[in-house]
Protein backbone atom coordinates (compact mmCIF):
# COMPACT_ATOMS: atom_id res chain seq x y z
CA UNK A 1 0.00 0.00 0.00
CA UNK A 2 1.51 2.95 -1.08
CA UNK A 3 0.28 5.53 2.01
CA UNK A 4 3.81 6.28 2.67
CA UNK A 5 3.61 3.85 6.00
CA UNK A 6 5.87 0.62 6.35
CA UNK A 7 8.71 1.99 3.96
CA UNK A 8 10.98 -0.47 6.37
CA UNK A 9 9.15 -4.01 8.06
CA UNK A 10 7.59 -2.35 11.13
CA UNK A 11 8.93 -3.70 14.46
CA UNK A 12 7.60 -3.48 17.69
CA UNK A 13 5.31 -5.77 20.08
CA UNK A 14 1.98 -7.07 20.19
CA UNK A 15 0.50 -8.76 23.40
CA UNK A 16 -1.43 -11.53 22.07
CA UNK A 17 1.13 -14.39 22.08
CA UNK A 18 2.09 -14.22 25.66
CA UNK A 19 -0.94 -12.60 27.06
CA UNK A 20 -3.67 -13.99 25.17
CA UNK A 21 -7.15 -12.86 26.33
CA UNK A 22 -6.65 -12.67 30.14
CA UNK A 23 -8.81 -10.18 31.35
CA UNK A 24 -9.27 -10.82 35.07
CA UNK A 25 -7.27 -7.79 36.35
CA UNK A 26 -7.85 -8.79 40.04
CA UNK A 27 -6.30 -12.40 39.68
CA UNK A 28 -4.31 -11.34 37.22
CA UNK A 29 -2.93 -7.69 37.11
CA UNK A 30 0.21 -8.18 36.06
CA UNK A 31 -0.77 -10.36 33.39
CA UNK A 32 -4.29 -9.08 32.41
CA UNK A 33 -4.82 -6.90 29.15
CA UNK A 34 -5.17 -3.35 30.32
CA UNK A 35 -3.44 -0.09 29.80
CA UNK A 36 -1.04 -1.13 32.64
CA UNK A 37 0.19 -4.08 30.28
CA UNK A 38 0.94 -2.16 27.47
CA UNK A 39 2.20 1.11 29.62
CA UNK A 40 4.56 -1.22 31.61
CA UNK A 41 5.83 -3.10 28.23
CA UNK A 42 6.57 0.69 26.88
CA UNK A 43 8.78 1.33 29.52
CA UNK A 44 10.57 -2.01 29.14
CA UNK A 45 10.83 -1.71 25.42
CA UNK A 46 12.87 1.95 26.22
CA UNK A 47 14.74 1.19 29.65
CA UNK A 48 16.22 -2.42 28.03
CA UNK A 49 17.36 -0.41 24.74
CA UNK A 50 15.03 -2.54 22.65
CA UNK A 51 13.97 0.51 20.91
CA UNK A 52 17.42 1.75 20.09
CA UNK A 53 17.28 -0.99 17.61
CA UNK A 54 14.29 -0.64 16.32
CA UNK A 55 11.12 -1.58 18.17
CA UNK A 56 9.20 1.08 18.43
CA UNK A 57 5.26 0.35 18.08
CA UNK A 58 3.18 -1.21 20.99
CA UNK A 59 0.47 -3.07 19.62
CA UNK A 60 -3.17 -3.96 21.68
CA UNK A 61 -4.52 -7.11 20.47
CA UNK A 62 -7.41 -8.95 20.69
CA UNK A 63 -9.63 -8.32 24.16
CA UNK A 64 -9.37 -4.75 24.94
CA UNK A 65 -12.90 -3.43 23.64
CA UNK A 66 -16.64 -3.12 25.58
CA UNK A 67 -18.97 -5.67 25.17
CA UNK A 68 -21.09 -3.40 23.02
CA UNK A 69 -21.03 -0.03 20.42
CA UNK A 70 -22.49 3.13 22.97
CA UNK A 71 -25.78 5.05 21.20
CA UNK A 72 -22.97 7.09 18.89
CA UNK A 73 -21.83 3.45 17.42
CA UNK A 74 -18.40 3.72 18.84
CA UNK A 75 -17.19 0.73 20.59
CA UNK A 76 -14.92 1.94 23.69
CA UNK A 77 -12.24 0.05 25.15
CA UNK A 78 -13.27 -1.88 28.66
CA UNK A 79 -13.60 0.28 30.85
CA UNK A 80 -12.01 -1.29 34.06
CA UNK A 81 -8.69 -2.50 32.13
CA UNK A 82 -8.47 0.77 30.40
CA UNK A 83 -10.05 3.29 32.51
CA UNK A 84 -8.43 6.91 30.68
CA UNK A 85 -9.30 5.26 27.08
CA UNK A 86 -7.33 4.00 24.33
CA UNK A 87 -6.79 8.49 23.23
CA UNK A 88 -4.88 8.08 26.50
CA UNK A 89 -3.38 5.26 25.83
CA UNK A 90 -1.72 6.10 22.04
CA UNK A 91 -0.38 9.25 24.01
CA UNK A 92 1.04 7.52 26.60
CA UNK A 93 3.17 5.91 23.54
CA UNK A 94 3.30 9.01 21.71
CA UNK A 95 5.25 11.13 24.69
CA UNK A 96 7.36 8.77 24.67
CA UNK A 97 8.61 8.64 21.26
CA UNK A 98 6.51 5.20 20.13
CA UNK A 99 3.97 4.43 18.09
CA UNK A 100 0.25 2.83 19.03
CA UNK A 101 -1.13 -0.04 17.42
CA UNK A 102 -4.56 -1.43 17.80
CA UNK A 103 -6.58 -4.63 16.90
CA UNK A 104 -9.94 -5.35 15.06
CA UNK A 105 -11.22 -7.96 12.94
CA UNK A 106 -13.11 -7.72 9.65
CA UNK A 107 -16.03 -10.05 11.48
CA UNK A 108 -19.37 -9.32 13.30
CA UNK A 109 -17.17 -11.03 16.61
CA UNK A 110 -13.31 -10.80 16.73
CA UNK A 111 -12.08 -13.93 17.36
CA UNK A 112 -12.54 -13.81 21.40
CA UNK A 113 -15.95 -12.76 20.72
CA UNK A 114 -15.98 -9.30 21.34
CA UNK A 115 -17.77 -7.15 19.04
CA UNK A 116 -16.18 -6.74 15.34
CA UNK A 117 -16.01 -3.96 13.13
CA UNK A 118 -17.95 -5.59 10.11
CA UNK A 119 -20.96 -3.55 8.96
CA UNK A 120 -19.24 -0.10 11.39
CA UNK A 121 -15.51 0.40 9.09
CA UNK A 122 -16.15 3.87 8.33
CA UNK A 123 -17.19 4.88 12.19
CA UNK A 124 -14.14 2.47 13.24
CA UNK A 125 -11.71 4.23 11.38
CA UNK A 126 -13.16 7.53 12.37
CA UNK A 127 -13.05 7.04 15.55
CA UNK A 128 -8.97 4.85 15.64
CA UNK A 129 -8.39 8.19 13.91
CA UNK A 130 -9.44 10.53 17.01
CA UNK A 131 -7.17 8.07 19.09
CA UNK A 132 -4.39 9.19 17.37
CA UNK A 133 -3.70 5.52 16.30
CA UNK A 134 -0.87 4.71 14.17
CA UNK A 135 -1.47 0.98 12.86
CA UNK A 136 -4.46 -0.96 12.85
CA UNK A 137 -4.34 -5.14 12.81
CA UNK A 138 -7.26 -5.68 10.94
CA UNK A 139 -7.66 -9.69 11.81
CA UNK A 140 -10.39 -11.90 9.95
CA UNK A 141 -12.33 -15.25 12.27
CA UNK A 142 -14.62 -17.01 10.49
CA UNK A 143 -16.12 -14.29 7.96
CA UNK A 144 -16.49 -15.97 4.38
CA UNK A 145 -13.66 -16.20 2.64
CA UNK A 146 -15.45 -15.01 -0.66
CA UNK A 147 -16.35 -11.38 1.52
CA UNK A 148 -12.45 -11.02 2.29
CA UNK A 149 -11.40 -8.43 -0.64
CA UNK A 150 -14.52 -5.97 -0.11
CA UNK A 151 -14.12 -6.20 3.32
CA UNK A 152 -10.73 -5.04 3.06
CA UNK A 153 -10.81 -2.70 0.73
CA UNK A 154 -13.94 -0.73 2.78
CA UNK A 155 -11.91 -0.37 5.72
CA UNK A 156 -8.58 0.04 3.87
CA UNK A 157 -11.06 3.14 2.00
CA UNK A 158 -12.36 4.46 5.27
CA UNK A 159 -8.67 4.66 7.10
CA UNK A 160 -7.61 6.75 3.91
CA UNK A 161 -10.31 8.94 4.20
CA UNK A 162 -9.46 9.77 8.15
CA UNK A 163 -6.40 12.65 7.83
CA UNK A 164 -4.37 10.78 9.68
CA UNK A 165 -1.73 7.98 8.13
CA UNK A 166 -2.80 4.23 10.14
CA UNK A 167 -0.34 1.56 8.76
CA UNK A 168 -2.87 -1.45 7.30
CA UNK A 169 -2.20 -4.79 8.36
CA UNK A 170 -4.48 -7.52 7.12
CA UNK A 171 -5.20 -11.18 7.16
CA UNK A 172 -6.87 -11.23 4.17
CA UNK A 173 -4.77 -13.98 2.04
CA UNK A 174 -5.03 -15.65 5.63
CA UNK A 175 -8.80 -15.27 5.87
CA UNK A 176 -9.26 -16.82 2.57
CA UNK A 177 -6.53 -19.80 3.18
CA UNK A 178 -9.08 -22.07 4.17
CA UNK A 179 -11.66 -22.93 1.61
CA UNK A 180 -11.00 -19.97 -1.26
CA UNK A 181 -6.85 -19.94 -1.57
CA UNK A 182 -6.83 -20.18 -5.16
CA UNK A 183 -8.88 -17.00 -5.61
CA UNK A 184 -6.39 -15.00 -3.36
CA UNK A 185 -4.76 -12.22 -5.20
CA UNK A 186 -1.80 -11.02 -3.88
CA UNK A 187 -1.64 -7.67 -6.27
CA UNK A 188 -4.72 -6.99 -5.04
CA UNK A 189 -3.72 -7.30 -1.01
CA UNK A 190 -0.36 -5.16 -1.47
CA UNK A 191 -2.08 -2.22 -3.18
CA UNK A 192 -4.48 -2.04 0.09
CA UNK A 193 -2.58 -3.68 2.50
CA UNK A 194 1.17 -2.46 4.57
CA UNK A 195 1.45 -5.79 5.89
CA UNK A 196 -0.79 -8.96 5.41
CA UNK A 197 -0.94 -12.41 7.48
CA UNK A 198 -0.82 -15.39 5.19
CA UNK A 199 -0.59 -18.84 7.36
CA UNK A 200 -1.80 -19.78 10.63
CA UNK A 201 -1.00 -18.43 13.83
CA UNK A 202 2.50 -18.67 15.20
CA UNK A 203 3.26 -20.15 18.77
CA UNK A 204 6.18 -20.48 20.72
CA UNK A 205 7.12 -24.55 19.74
CA UNK A 206 9.51 -25.20 17.11
CA UNK A 207 6.82 -27.58 15.72
CA UNK A 208 4.57 -24.56 14.75
CA UNK A 209 8.05 -22.41 13.35
CA UNK A 210 8.89 -24.84 11.41
CA UNK A 211 5.36 -25.26 9.36
CA UNK A 212 5.87 -21.47 8.89
CA UNK A 213 9.35 -22.03 7.46
CA UNK A 214 8.42 -24.98 5.21
CA UNK A 215 4.74 -22.76 3.95
CA UNK A 216 6.88 -19.60 2.92
CA UNK A 217 9.25 -21.70 1.11
CA UNK A 218 6.69 -23.29 -0.83
CA UNK A 219 4.85 -20.44 -2.12
CA UNK A 220 8.35 -18.17 -1.67
CA UNK A 221 7.83 -16.62 -5.47
CA UNK A 222 4.37 -15.74 -5.18
CA UNK A 223 5.17 -14.06 -2.10
CA UNK A 224 8.12 -12.37 -3.02
CA UNK A 225 6.46 -11.51 -6.21
CA UNK A 226 4.55 -8.75 -4.43
CA UNK A 227 6.70 -7.94 -1.80
CA UNK A 228 8.57 -4.28 -0.95
CA UNK A 229 8.47 -1.17 0.72
CA UNK A 230 4.76 -0.19 2.34
CA UNK A 231 4.04 -4.10 1.47
CA UNK A 232 5.22 -7.22 3.39
CA UNK A 233 4.49 -10.55 4.00
CA UNK A 234 3.84 -10.75 7.39
CA UNK A 235 5.05 -14.75 8.74
CA UNK A 236 2.83 -13.81 12.18
CA UNK A 237 4.63 -12.67 15.48
CA UNK A 238 8.40 -13.24 16.51
CA UNK A 239 7.83 -15.52 19.29
CA UNK A 240 11.36 -15.00 20.89
CA UNK A 241 11.33 -14.43 24.74
CA UNK A 242 9.08 -17.13 25.65
CA UNK A 243 10.06 -20.37 27.02
CA UNK A 244 9.47 -22.98 24.56
CA UNK A 245 12.16 -22.63 21.64
CA UNK A 246 15.52 -23.24 22.39
CA UNK A 247 18.02 -20.42 21.97
CA UNK A 248 19.24 -21.92 18.49
CA UNK A 249 15.71 -22.48 17.49
CA UNK A 250 14.81 -18.63 18.58
CA UNK A 251 17.80 -18.20 16.56
CA UNK A 252 15.74 -19.71 13.67
CA UNK A 253 13.17 -17.58 13.73
CA UNK A 254 15.00 -14.41 13.34
CA UNK A 255 16.98 -15.46 10.83
CA UNK A 256 14.42 -16.57 8.20
CA UNK A 257 12.21 -13.38 9.30
CA UNK A 258 15.18 -11.31 8.96
CA UNK A 259 15.65 -13.38 5.61
CA UNK A 260 12.09 -12.61 4.26
CA UNK A 261 12.18 -8.92 5.38
CA UNK A 262 9.37 -9.88 7.46
CA UNK A 263 7.95 -6.98 10.14
CA UNK A 264 9.62 -8.28 13.52
CA UNK A 265 6.87 -7.89 16.56
CA UNK A 266 7.52 -9.13 19.27
CA UNK A 267 4.94 -10.83 21.87
CA UNK A 268 6.91 -12.08 25.09
CA UNK A 269 6.97 -10.84 28.27
CA UNK A 270 9.48 -8.14 28.58
CA UNK A 271 10.01 -8.49 32.39
CA UNK A 272 10.73 -12.67 31.77
CA UNK A 273 13.38 -12.59 28.73
CA UNK A 274 16.49 -14.37 29.46
CA UNK A 275 19.65 -12.55 28.60
CA UNK A 276 20.41 -15.17 25.62
CA UNK A 277 16.76 -14.41 24.22
CA UNK A 278 17.58 -10.29 24.32
CA UNK A 279 21.01 -10.92 22.67
CA UNK A 280 18.88 -12.95 19.89
CA UNK A 281 15.84 -10.30 19.63
CA UNK A 282 18.64 -7.33 19.69
CA UNK A 283 21.05 -8.56 17.17
CA UNK A 284 22.10 -5.43 15.40
CA UNK A 285 23.47 -7.18 12.24
CA UNK A 286 20.80 -9.30 12.19
CA UNK A 287 17.85 -7.01 12.42
CA UNK A 288 19.86 -4.92 9.53
CA UNK A 289 19.52 -7.82 7.53
CA UNK A 290 15.37 -7.33 7.89
CA UNK A 291 15.28 -4.06 7.16
CA UNK A 292 18.27 -4.05 4.74
CA UNK A 293 17.15 -1.44 1.73
CA UNK A 294 16.96 -3.61 -0.96
CA UNK A 295 13.90 -5.47 0.99
CA UNK A 296 14.24 -8.58 -0.89
CA UNK A 297 12.07 -11.13 0.28
CA UNK A 298 14.79 -14.26 0.34
CA UNK A 299 14.67 -17.38 -0.61
CA UNK A 300 15.28 -21.45 -0.32
CA UNK A 301 17.71 -22.37 -3.08
CA UNK A 302 18.68 -25.44 -2.41
CA UNK A 303 18.96 -28.38 0.03
CA UNK A 304 22.70 -29.32 0.43
CA UNK A 305 23.82 -32.36 2.40
CA UNK A 306 20.39 -31.95 4.01
CA UNK A 307 20.74 -28.51 4.89
CA UNK A 308 18.30 -25.79 3.66
CA UNK A 309 20.28 -23.01 2.27
CA UNK A 310 18.07 -19.65 2.17
CA UNK A 311 19.80 -16.78 0.32
CA UNK A 312 18.77 -12.90 0.35
CA UNK A 313 20.42 -10.13 -1.72
CA UNK A 314 21.68 -7.15 0.41
CA UNK A 315 23.38 -3.62 0.49
CA UNK A 316 26.34 -3.14 -0.05
CA UNK A 317 25.77 -3.36 -3.97
CA UNK A 318 28.32 -2.71 -7.21
CA UNK A 319 27.32 -2.16 -10.64
CA UNK A 320 26.74 -5.56 -11.30
CA UNK A 321 26.63 -7.41 -7.97
CA UNK A 322 24.33 -7.01 -4.00
CA UNK A 323 25.72 -8.74 -1.54
CA UNK A 324 24.27 -11.63 0.34
CA UNK A 325 22.67 -12.95 3.19
CA UNK A 326 22.91 -16.90 3.67
CA UNK A 327 20.66 -19.02 6.17
CA UNK A 328 22.06 -22.43 6.69
CA UNK A 329 18.99 -24.47 8.55
CA UNK A 330 19.83 -27.76 10.02
CA UNK A 331 16.50 -29.63 10.75
CA UNK A 332 18.22 -32.95 12.85
CA UNK A 333 18.94 -32.73 16.45
CA UNK A 334 22.57 -33.40 16.03
CA UNK A 335 25.33 -30.45 15.37
CA UNK A 336 26.42 -30.82 11.84
CA UNK A 337 29.19 -29.79 9.71
CA UNK A 338 28.56 -27.71 6.74
CA UNK A 339 31.35 -27.06 3.62
CA UNK A 340 30.95 -26.29 0.09
CA UNK A 341 32.40 -24.29 -2.28
CA UNK A 342 31.40 -20.87 -2.49
CA UNK A 343 30.77 -20.59 -6.45
CA UNK A 344 27.91 -22.96 -5.85
CA UNK A 345 26.53 -20.33 -3.30
CA UNK A 346 26.43 -17.73 -5.67
CA UNK A 347 29.53 -15.85 -4.09
CA UNK A 348 31.03 -15.04 -7.48
CA UNK A 349 32.25 -11.75 -7.32
CA UNK A 350 35.87 -11.36 -8.91
CA UNK A 351 36.99 -9.26 -6.00
CA UNK A 352 35.42 -12.02 -3.32
CA UNK A 353 33.65 -11.38 0.15
CA UNK A 354 34.17 -10.13 3.46
CA UNK A 355 32.46 -13.44 5.49
CA UNK A 356 30.13 -12.15 8.67
CA UNK A 357 29.01 -14.89 10.85
CA UNK A 358 26.09 -12.66 12.16
CA UNK A 359 24.96 -15.18 15.44
CA UNK A 360 28.59 -15.88 16.98
CA UNK A 361 29.37 -11.88 15.77
CA UNK A 362 32.80 -13.38 14.22
CA UNK A 363 34.51 -12.58 10.78
CA UNK A 364 35.71 -15.37 8.71
CA UNK A 365 37.79 -13.74 6.42
CA UNK A 366 38.06 -12.34 2.72
CA UNK A 367 36.33 -15.62 0.14
CA UNK A 368 36.48 -15.28 -3.49
CA UNK A 369 37.48 -17.33 -6.60
CA UNK A 370 36.90 -21.33 -5.66
CA UNK A 371 37.47 -21.27 -2.14
CA UNK A 372 35.50 -23.16 0.04
CA UNK A 373 33.56 -22.10 3.26
CA UNK A 374 32.94 -24.72 6.10
CA UNK A 375 31.39 -24.47 9.55
CA UNK A 376 29.36 -26.22 12.23
CA UNK A 377 25.19 -25.34 12.29
CA UNK A 378 23.74 -26.21 15.73
CA UNK A 379 21.02 -29.03 15.88
CA UNK A 380 17.48 -27.45 14.66
CA UNK A 381 19.22 -24.50 14.53
CA UNK A 382 21.41 -22.30 11.99
CA UNK A 383 24.11 -20.23 10.74
CA UNK A 384 23.75 -16.40 9.46
CA UNK A 385 26.05 -15.13 7.23
CA UNK A 386 26.69 -12.26 5.54
CA UNK A 387 29.10 -12.03 2.70
CA UNK A 388 29.77 -8.68 1.60
CA UNK A 389 31.28 -7.48 -1.82
CA UNK A 390 34.47 -5.96 -1.46
CA UNK A 391 34.03 -2.68 -2.75
CA UNK A 392 37.49 -1.06 -0.98
C1 LIG B 1 -6.20 -14.63 15.46
C2 LIG B 1 -4.92 -13.96 15.02
C3 LIG B 1 -3.97 -13.85 16.20
C4 LIG B 1 -4.65 -13.08 17.32
C5 LIG B 1 -5.97 -13.73 17.69
C6 LIG B 1 -6.74 -12.88 18.68
O1 LIG B 1 -6.01 -15.96 15.81
O2 LIG B 1 -4.31 -14.66 13.98
O3 LIG B 1 -2.78 -13.20 15.81
O4 LIG B 1 -4.85 -11.75 16.93
O5 LIG B 1 -6.78 -13.93 16.56
O6 LIG B 1 -7.97 -13.44 19.02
Amino acid sequence: LNNGLAKKPPMGWNSWVRFLCETDCVQNPNTCISSKLYQTMADFLIEEGYTDVGYTSVNVDDCWMSDARNKEGTLPANQTRFPDGILALAEFMHNRNLTFGIYQTVDTLTCQKYPGSFGHFKKDAETFAKWHVDYLKLDSCGLNGTLMPRAYKTMGKALNHTSRPILYSCSWPLGMLDKYSELINYTEIAAYCNTWRNYYDVLPEWDTILRIIDWYTLQQNTLAAVHGPGAWNDPDMIVVGNPGLTDDQARVQMTLWSIWSAPLIMSNDLRLVTASQKAILTNKDVIAIDQDELANFGKHLFFLDGFDVYRKNVTPVNAQETSLAFGILNRYNKSRPFHAPISILGMRSEKGYHVKDLWAGTDLGLFKGEENISFSVPATGITFIKAELDNR
